[in-house]
């Protein structure tokens, strides 16, 4: 199948899943606390997934993905695996990634937490992140293209000294957790893909402090950190676009955009 373009009622359904995934962030953020650990974090957003929102929690089982939700610490980039022996201590920061299905539909986004006192490089390395996704978002509506929202985040990143992730991608989003286009974080104005009204996909750069290199766990398969063992932070939104710019569907309250 090709891009799957959303009707308006696709788009009700996203938006109430993309609601979902965003309270979840909404109500963990208390939770994330020196001496909590990863794996007690899964468990709450696991049972308020499940319980309150009657919901599906995205990854689990997800090709084999073994947890609810995704935590990646300090110089884990992504897809970290929550775990009862991962103890969160002040001065760490944070991804939590939340993805439900709601009535068929997927939301997927994350956010950066600070765990106690942490170093203004490691806040500065979360804001320029989080301002490379609101530029990103900032821009999309119909006619631009898909290289246009990879090179300004490519440009924020590297104007500010931080290297960007290649492997990992946005990517379209629906009834799969993971449609059509990969949304690339870096790129050339004018190049790819068109954006159309209708289309549903998510934005979601990671930025490294030192070389943008990746490597991946041989022990459990997911977990992806940076080679030179320096932070990475992340942040996603899932957005539909509209006929003059988009939704963000992911929304959350402590955000205006
Ligand atoms: N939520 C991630 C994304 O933004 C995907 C996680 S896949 C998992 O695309 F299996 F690790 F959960
Ligand atoms: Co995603
Ligand atoms: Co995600």
């Amino acid at each position: 199948m090709d891009i799957d373009i959303k009707t308006p009622q696709d788009l009700d359904k996203m938006r109430v899943a993309g609601r979902l995934a965003a309270e979840v962030l909404e109500m963990i953020g208390d939770y994330v606390q020196p001496g909590i650990s990863t794996g007690e974090l899964d468990r709450i957003c696991h049972h308020h997934i499940i319980e309150k929102q009657k919901a599906i929690p995205a990854p689990l089982n997800y090709q084999g993905f073994p947890k609810s939700i995704c935590t990646s610490v300090n110089h884990v980039i992504c897809h970290g695996i929550p775990s009862d022996g991962k103890i969160l201590k002040s001065g760490d920061i944070i991804n939590i990634d939340i993805t439900v299905i709601k009535d068929g539909f997927h939301g997927d986004t994350s956010k950066m937490f600070c765990v106690g006192d942490v170093p203004e490089h490691a806040r500065r390395l979360i804001r320029i992140t989080q301002e490379c996704l609101y530029k990103a978002i900032k821009l999309v509506k119909p006619g631009i293209t898909l290289g246009d929202i990879g090179n300004v985040i490519q440009q924020h990143g590297e104007a500010n000294h931080y290297s960007i992730v290649r492997e990992y991608c946005g990517h379209g989003i629906g009834r799969a957790f993971h449609e059509k286009p990969q949304v690339l974080h870096y790129g050339d104005p004018n190049t790819g893909m068109p954006v159309v009204e209708g289309m549903t996909f998510t934005i979601e750069p990671m930025l490294n402090a030192g070389s943008r290199h990746t490597r991946l766990s041989k022990k459990d398969g997911w977990t992806v950190t940076t080679k030179d063992r320096r932070l990475s932070a992340q942040w996603e939104h899932t957005l539909a676009v509209t006929r003059d710019g988009c939704e963000v569907l992911t929304l959350r309250s402590d955000e205006s955009l």
